[in-house]
C-alpha cells in the first residue's frame, strides 16, 4: 500500500470515529424524552392541584389516554374556543369519552384558583379535570410539556397571558400521539382521532 493511501484510509478512519462519537453523544448520550422513565416518556411528573383543591400527580391519571392543553380562564377567544371543540368532541365520543382524561391546566393560577378552574371547565363539559397550582407547580408543567406561556399586561393594569394552544394526546404508555387540529372543526379528523386514540 501506498502512503499516499493510507493517509487517506487513516483520514476516512478519523472521519467516521468521529462521525460514531457525534452519534453516541446525540442519541445515546444523554436519555431524550422518550427513554428518561418507561412510565413517562412524555410531559415528565408533576405535582398540581385539580378543582378539588386535592394534590394530584401524574400517578393519579397512570394507564388513561391523556388530552392535555393549557389555557387561562380569563382567555378571551382561543381556550374558549378550544374548550368548546372538546367539549362537543366529548360529547360525540359518548361514553367512549369515559376512557381517556381531559387535563386542561391553567397558565395563570393567579386568578385560576380551584374553585374559578372546576367551574369554568365544567360548564363545558363536568368529565373535564381542571389542574392548577403554584406558580412554579405551573411553570415546571408548563415546562415539561414544552409549552410556553408569558403573561402581557394590558391596558387599565390587567393582563392577559399569551400561550401555546396545542392539545395534546398522550397515550396509556405515556407516549405523545399528536395533537388534536382546531382549524379543521368539521371534516371529523378529530373525532376519528379520538375513537382510535381510547381504543
Ligand atoms: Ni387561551
Amino acid at each position: 500500500m501506498s502512503s499516499r493511501f493510507l493517509n487517506i484510509f487513516g483520514g476516512l478512519t478519523v472521519a467516521i470515529v468521529a462521525s460514531l462519537a457525534l452519534l453516541v453523544m446525540l442519541y445515546g448520550g444523554s436519555p431524550g424524552p422518550s427513554q428518561r422513565d418507561d412510565a413517562l416518556p412524555y410531559g415528565g411528573s408533576f405535582t398540581m392541584v385539580n378543582g378539588h383543591g386535592r394534590t394530584v400527580t401524574e400517578r393519579d391519571f397512570k394507564d388513561r389516554p391523556l388530552v392535555v392543553f393549557f389555557g387561562f380562564t380569563h382567555c378571551p377567544d382561543v381556550c374558549p374556543t378550544t374548550l368548546i371543540e372538546v367539549a362537543d368532541l366529548m360529547a360525540q365520543l359518548g361514553t367512549d369519552a369515559d376512557r381517556m382524561t381531559v387535563l386542561f391546566v391553567t397558565v395563570d393560577p393567579e386568578r385560576d384558583t380551584p374553585e374559578v378552574m372546576r367551574e369554568y371547565a365544567e360548564a363545558f363539559d363536568k368529565r373535564i379535570v381542571a389542574l392548577t397550582g403554584s406558580l412554579e407547580q405551573v411553570t415546571a408543567m408548563a415546562k415539561a410539556w414544552g409549552v410556553y406561556f408569558k403573561k402581557v399586561p394590558t391596558s387599565g393594569g390587567d393582563y392577559t397571558v399569551d400561550h401555546t394552544a396545542s392539545v395534546f394526546l398522550m397515550d396509556r404508555k405515556g407516549g405523545l400521539r399528536g395533537t388534536l387540529d382546531l382549524h379543521d372543526r368539521t371534516a371529523g379528523v378529530n373525532l376519528a382521532k379520538l375513537r382510535r386514540f381510547v381504543r
